[in-house]
């Protein structure tokens, strides 16, 4: 009797769902989800300077480049078929000031940057960001007025800066800032510019998380910063409020949406693209990059498998693509394969 029934009934011995997963071809077959190249956006750093590759402490692996370098490692991404790269630049400490009102000038790094991809590197689209951080004194994503973040001049500013950052090149104003109303201010005054086929994608829902760390060393914002970014930034207890504010900024007309930071948020993910379809994408901060990478770097864990199953993951939960400090590295992969 006991060795029949093996202690797998006949009704659910005929349902055996290792048969697909018997031999490599099989799951291949069967694989619902896959990462490709295309589905990567790669964040850089941007200095100051020419010839300069500066290593970055808490994100091993990742530099700080000058714009000549940052040329250089764009026309490789370019090559190995990644199709954007987002650009967060290192502002020197004499240009920062209490409103960031170097986020404004034609010339400042960022627009710099962008002029210089758009004229030495084919097919590779530039997101550029419009928040205030790396040009404030006080590292705030805003101006900051008696202890407060003053929101609609704020918006006015950034609105301003997204064209000025539009006429340099970019192909996609990315405002992380998280002020209300900014996604349609931004949008009008690009139109009203005739940047009309600018993209915006909002960073919709970014919330005040202990991930952006490492990010705050590598532009220099760490030690300024005063105070934190709750007052907002979302609070990662909730979720029904990350998907009225991401209904917010579709009204307001963005193009495309972020979900930040990525992995600890993956049901946000989902929500959004649930509700409301159109592309979205997942920043895998500076605290998801590092985690893999220092646990990696101690033979802890086996860093390139727990990265791709991490991007892999995105997908799943219904993301179009990834904004990931990896992006080169699973290029270099995917191409191998
Ligand atoms: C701020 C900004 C942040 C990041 C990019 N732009 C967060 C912050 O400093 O509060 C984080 C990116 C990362 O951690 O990789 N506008």
């Amino acid at each position: 009797m006991q060795d029949k029934t093996h202690l797998v009934d006949d009704v659910t011995g005929h349902r055996r769902m290792r048969r697909n997963r018997k031999a490599d071809w099989t799951r291949r077959l069967v694989q619902e989800n896959r990462l490709t190249v295309d589905d990567l956006i790669w964040p850089v750093f941007v200095v100051p300077g020419t010839n300069v590759v500066e290593p970055i402490a808490a994100m091993p692996g990742v530099n700080r480049m000058s714009v000549d370098k940052l040329v250089e490692a764009a026309k490789e991404a370019a090559d190995l078929g990644i199709p954007a790269i987002a650009t967060f630049p290192n502002i020197a400490m004499d240009l920062r000031d209490e409103t960031g009102s170097h986020s404004l000038s034609a010339n400042n790094l960022i627009n710099e940057a962008s002029r210089a991809l758009k004229k030495h590197v084919g097919n590779i689209g530039v997101i550029t960001d419009v928040a205030l951080d790396p040009f404030t004194s006080h590292g705030h994503d805003g101006i900051l007025r008696d202890g407060e973040i003053i929101n609609d001049e704020t918006v006015d500013q950034i609105a301003r800066a997204a064209v000025v950052q539009a006429d340099a090149g970019a192909d996609i104003i990315a405002p992380s800032d998280m002020m209300d109303g900014r996604i349609g201010a931004i949008r009008r005054a690009l139109d009203s510019a005739g940047h009309q086929n600018v993209g915006v994608m909002s960073y919709a829902t970014k919330f005040a998380s202990a991930f952006y760390g490492p990010y705050r060393e590598a532009i220099s914002t760490g030690g300024l910063l005063k105070g934190d970014k709750k007052s907002y930034y979302i609070d990662p207890a909730n979720s029904m409020e990350a998907v009225r504010e991401a209904a917010l900024d579709v009204e307001e007309g963005a193009d495309m949406m972020i979900v930040k930071p990525g992995l600890p948020y993956l049901d946000i993910c989902w929500r959004l693209k649930e509700a409301f379809g159109l592309p979205i994408f997942a920043y895998q901060v500076s605290g998801e990059y590092t985690q893999i990478k220092a646990a990696g770097m101690q033979g802890w864990i086996d860093e390139e498998r727990a990265m791709l199953e991490t991007l892999l993951a995105f997908k799943r939960a219904g993301c179009d693509g990834i904004m990931t400090y990896f992006a080169v590295e699973v290029a270099r992969i995917l191409s191998r394969r």
